[in-house]
């Protein structure tokens, strides 16, 4: 089996810094078609490929640079972390094979991610570290190959090198170098995203062993993969042709599917809160009214609904407090 630093190093042609600080910047993705399984755990390979749209202006800008010393120091939102936090340790795991010898990373990152959006920041995480790690270096990496060094940092952080749309293709090399995310070149002015945010808290069980769990003890994950194979590319299909109907309704169905293989393992998972329930119910009343609106869902009780501009008043005044993005619509703001 390959290791990490085996992929790394085929990938980085030299670990000699070119400036003093290197910059990175990336913004959440959410996805339309979900990432769930690993057909391999160290190198984050998965056992489908997914679909995603990026959220612009909610997401992390890292900064790093190299310092002697023994211990990685990381800074998140202005604090500097203990070494022991889960948080930095998983940052300097990844960080040692990109360290030269002798040196360790200063980190300094901080989420444009409100903490209380209830979007995962992993995925803006490691992209935005990748790409501060490819600006300190200036190793000029291709597209494929910073989305395969964030993939080995947080599945879903493949998608997260791009604005706008993308797909990660599952790949099938052992080595997963055909495992990477390409950018879908399309745009969607009148698509909304609204954020529910039922919980805001921690989810007790993390994506990975959710995930694990899944594959190993769910009978009905063995229709997963097939089924996730096939929306990617009827998602695909419904951006290029613009239809809101068959995007809405192969997003909701996929994120029902998901959950179900979860509800189906055991012992079972289930990220959804009480509300999350009733605001699924709000959703599907709405739609019972003919306006046109689908949720889906991460791993986690927050609901992420997609419309068009067209009905952003009317879901506006269903769900109270809702964050709306327009990740395609060009700033009106002067
Ligand atoms: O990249 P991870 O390990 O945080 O996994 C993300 C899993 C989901 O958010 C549930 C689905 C997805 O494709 O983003």
């Amino acid at each position: 089996m390959l290791s990490r630093q085996a992929i790394i190093k085929q990938i980085i042609p030299h670990l000699q810094p070119n400036k003093k600080i290197g910059k990175g910047c990336a913004d959440v993705n959410i996805a339309l078609s979900k990432y769930w399984g690993k057909r391999q755990v160290e190198l984050n390979l998965p056992t489908n490929s997914s679909l995603s749209v990026s959220l612009p202006g909610l997401g992390t800008q890292t900064e790093l640079s190299l310092v002697a010393g023994t211990e990685h120091q990381t800074w998140l939102n202005h604090q500097q972390l203990d070494t022991h936090n889960p948080f930095s340790q998983r940052l300097a795991d990844y960080l040692t094979p990109f360290c030269p010898a002798g040196l360790v990373f200063n980190i300094r990152t901080h989420n444009t991610v409100p903490t209380a959006a209830g979007l995962a920041s992993s995925a803006s995480g490691y992209a935005a570290l990748v790409l501060a790690l490819n600006d300190l270096f200036d190793w000029q990496l291709s597209d494929q190959h910073l989305s395969i060094l964030a993939r080995i940092g947080s599945g879903s952080a493949s998608r997260s090198i791009y604005n706008g749309f993308s797909i990660w293709h599952k790949g099938t090399a052992e080595n997963g170098m055909d495992s990477y995310a390409e950018h879908i070149d399309q745009t969607w002015p009148a698509l909304c995203i609204g954020l529910v945010k039922v919980n805001i808290e921690q989810k007790p069980i993390g994506s990975t062993a959710g995930m694990q769990q899944t594959v190993k003890h769910c009978d009905l994950y063995q229709a997963w993969p097939n089924q996730a194979e096939r929306q990617v590319q009827q998602i695909h299909q419904a951006i290029q042709q613009r239809d809101f109907s068959q995007l809405g309704q192969l997003t909701e169905h996929n994120a029902l599917s998901m959950h179900a293989t979860m509800l189906a393992t055991w012992p079972p998972i289930l990220y959804w809160q009480a509300e999350s329930i009733i605001a699924m119910q709000q959703v599907w009343q709405l739609r019972h009214q003919g306006i046109e609106v689908y949720f889906t869902m991460d791993a986690g009780p927050n609901l992420k609904l997609l419309f068009l501009e067209d009905n952003k008043k009317a879901v506006e005044t269903a769900f109270d407090g809702l964050e709306i993005i327009q990740p395609f619509k060009k700033s009106t703001a002067t």
